[in-house]
């Protein structure tokens, strides 16, 4: 019976050496030391034995036992780490192969301008208000003093939603200053930027959307001279020192007196080219003492309260700003034109 465990030892151990994978263990493990496996075969052979032989055999039979579990246990750990050590190698990463560099876009040149034009008057204590694209005739018209009549209404000029002509796409952001009126507590100083719509065919300088920037500073005491102050300085910060403005009288049916501001051409000084089509200037902005029919159908007393007023084209200010000859580049988004800026 001792040789026959011996020779167990011997079988198993050998058996061991040459395994590969986890499931041939399982598999030895069953055949010696299982219920129905070798080892227990000779155990259940000892009643047979002498009383002597008995605990000498069944000792060597616990041995053998304790040397088989070890000898599996090892050769499983060994096993794993082996998989494992195979498995970090198959899917090592060179970390030293270089990267794809990510191709950052940027900024469209229109929104450099905005985010220009919108520092220069928030560092004048001016809030940013954005609003609805989908607008009220009430707003756009009504309480900007333009009756009913007024060309600008026309179906022939503005995008309507309905028959009655009450709901529209905005064709102005002026609609935000009532707005601003309306919602706000007095002194205001605002600006809203903005998509504004006309039914208009493109070319070089018309499209049926662009964008706007409105203004407006209703306090006690505000003047002209307010308006020509701050939008002078509007002009020398965003195309540099020395640039030349003027004003010229104008109409607009919710500023009174109204007008616009030219920027002397910054290709020809003032002479006339083809930049300015040659005028020598160039046209930024309508303005104006807000109407006090405006300020008294936003409940506000013009006696007390007075306000000026802009709106300005962004396409054209970032034209002028960045040298931008015709306007279809703006919304093209050709990353041929993009890239320049
Ligand atoms: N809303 C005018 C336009 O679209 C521009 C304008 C002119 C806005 C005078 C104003 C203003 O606020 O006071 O042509």
């Amino acid at each position: 019976m001792k040789e026959t465990l011996e020779r167990i030892r011997q079988e198993a151990l050998s058996a061991l050496e040459g395994t590969q994978a986890i499931q041939e263990l399982e598999t030895l493990r069953v055949k010696y030391l299982g219920k129905k496996g070798e080892l227990t075969a000779v155990l259940k052979q000892m009643g047979k034995l002498s009383a002597e032989e008995r605990p000498v055999v069944g000792q060597l039979a616990n041995e053998v036992r304790a040397t088989l579990e070890r000898a599996i246990d090892t050769a499983s750990q060994n096993l794993e780490k082996a998989a494992l050590e195979a498995r970090l190698k198959a899917e090592a990463v060179d970390v030293t192969i270089p990267g794809k560099a990510a191709v950052l876009g940027r900024r469209h040149p229109m929104y450099t301008a905005l985010s220009e034009i919108e520092h220069i008057f928030v560092g004048m204590g001016f809030t940013v208000l954005d609003g609805p694209e989908i607008e009220l005739a009430t707003y756009n018209f009504d309480k900007l003093n333009a009756e009913e009549g007024h060309p600008s209404r026309d179906w022939s000029d503005t995008f309507y939603f309905d028959q009655d002509s009450r709901v529209m796409l905005r064709s102005q952001t002026s609609p935000m200053q009532v707005r601003a009126m309306e919602s706000m507590s007095l002194p205001i100083r605002i600006i809203a930027p903005g998509r504004v719509y006309r039914k208009d065919e493109v070319d070089a300088t018309h499209s049926p959307m662009f964008h706007q920037v409105e203004g407006m500073v209703i306090d006690k005491d505000v003047t002209m001279a307010d308006l020509k102050g701050t939008l002078n300085l509007l002009a020398e910060q965003l195309f540099g020192k020395g640039t030349v403005t003027r004003f010229r009288p104008h109409h607009f049916p919710f500023t009174e007196p109204s007008c616009e501001m030219d920027v002397q051409c910054h290709k020809c000084g003032g002479v006339g080219c083809p930049t300015c089509k040659g005028e020598g200037w160039i046209e930024l902005l309508g303005a104006g003492m807000i109407h006090p029919n405006v300020l008294r159908m936003a409940g506000i007393d013009p006696e007390e309260y007075s306000g000026w007023a802009f709106g300005m084209g962004l396409e054209r200010t970032a034209m002028r700003r960045f040298k931008i000859a015709d306007l279809r580049l703006i919304f093209e988004n050709d990353v041929r034109f993009l890239e320049q800026f």
